[in-house]
């Protein structure tokens, strides 16, 4: 009763922020985004009644933090009279500060964990799963560019494009590396009841898909950087509105802005997404990227650079 599985993160470019069911945790918008290639995590999990409770442990080290959400996220994929679990958890880049390590983490747990069990699912009923334990989550079961569509019924997840349909190119600006003030979950829900623009943000969600869906049908670069770069800071200035406000950014992030706007008007195809945290993840054509990279390192205080292309769903690499 062993099983590995290894998921990468994804990013939104038409995001998720707000909840219509807490408890179900449903969004309260569909979302778009693109599975991400080289960074990942890859999540093992063996169920033994021997154990006295579920361990976690992350690069090596026991690690209560994430515990007790993932012990909810067994429980409704194994069932609550489950054994115990040992997760081992590994990651190839920086878990916890806005680079989606919750999507990439509790995707690959769903489907180590449905394996370990022995139980056999689709990858719409486990992104269903995952969704439940992080909305974002139930987006990298998935390959390439991918649609979450949301109701009152459930969340529908697939994907739109595959990844070499549209190969683009993510550049990650790592601005500040430490944990985020406060997470998404917690932080969305403070939008949701304090933000006055939050209402019209739901409502807008549809036409921002819309215009995304037919971006990359087209493979429209232009029309994809629109509405992307105005979804993202839709989003943001929610958060900015909420009481007490929530500001993810520092004054790097506000430089790499800066910096790919600057190069998209000198003709460079780029623009720019960031999520909870201060990270800018600038988003190319692939002949763009060896310049957009430069011009990133060139910011000052920026810590670091990740490349990635984009990449498959979640999948189990090892059972025993
Ligand atoms: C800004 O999926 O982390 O990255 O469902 O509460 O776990 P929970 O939220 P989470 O929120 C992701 C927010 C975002 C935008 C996005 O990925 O769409």
């Amino acid at each position: 009763m062993h099983a590995t599985a290894r998921a990468q993160p994804n990013i939104a470019l038409v995001k998720y922020w707000g909840k219509r069911d807490l408890a179900r945790n449903l969004p309260a918008v569909g979302s778009i985004s693109i599975t991400l290639e080289d960074l990942y995590t890859e999540m093992s999990v063996s169920f033994d009644a021997a154990c006295a409770a579920d361990v976690l442990v992350v690069n090596g080290r026991e690690d209560p933090a994430l515990l007790p959400r993932l012990s909810r996220c067994l429980d409704s994929v194994a069932g609550t009279k489950r054994s115990p679990a040992r997760i081992e958890s590994r990651s190839n880049f920086p878990i916890g500060a806005g680079l989606a390590s919750s999507a990439s983490a509790f995707a690959a747990v769903t489907v180590a964990a449905s394996a370990a069990a022995g139980l056999e699912r689709d990858r719409h009923a486990l992104a269903a799963l995952a969704g439940g334990a992080s909305g974002s989550a139930a987006r990298s079961l998935f390959d390439g560019f991918v649609e979450l569509a949301t109701g009152s019924d459930g969340i529908s997840v697939s994907s739109v494009m595959p990844p070499d349909g549209w190969p683009l190119r993510v550049v990650i600006a790592v601005t500040a590396p430490g944990p985020k003030p406060i997470g998404s979950g917690a932080a969305m829900e403070l939008s949701r009841k304090t933000s006055p623009f939050y209402r019209r943000w739901v409502d807008e969600q549809p036409r921002d898909i819309e215009r995304a869906h037919a971006a990359v049908r087209e493979r429209d670069f232009a029309a994809l950087a629109a509405v992307a770069e105005h979804n993202c800071l839709k989003m943001h200035s929610l958060m900015w509105t909420s009481r007490p406000a929530v500001v993810y950014w520092n004054a790097v992030t506000l430089t790499c802005m800066e910096t790919v706007r600057a190069l998209r008007a000198d003709g460079v195809p780029v623009f720019f997404t960031i999520d909870a945290g201060p990270q800018l993840k600038a988003v190319c054509e692939p002949q763009a990227e060896a310049e957009v990279s430069e011009a990133l390192a060139a910011v000052p205080g920026v810590r670091d650079l990740l490349t990635t292309g984009l990449g498959r769903g979640a999948r189990l690499v090892a059972t025993a």
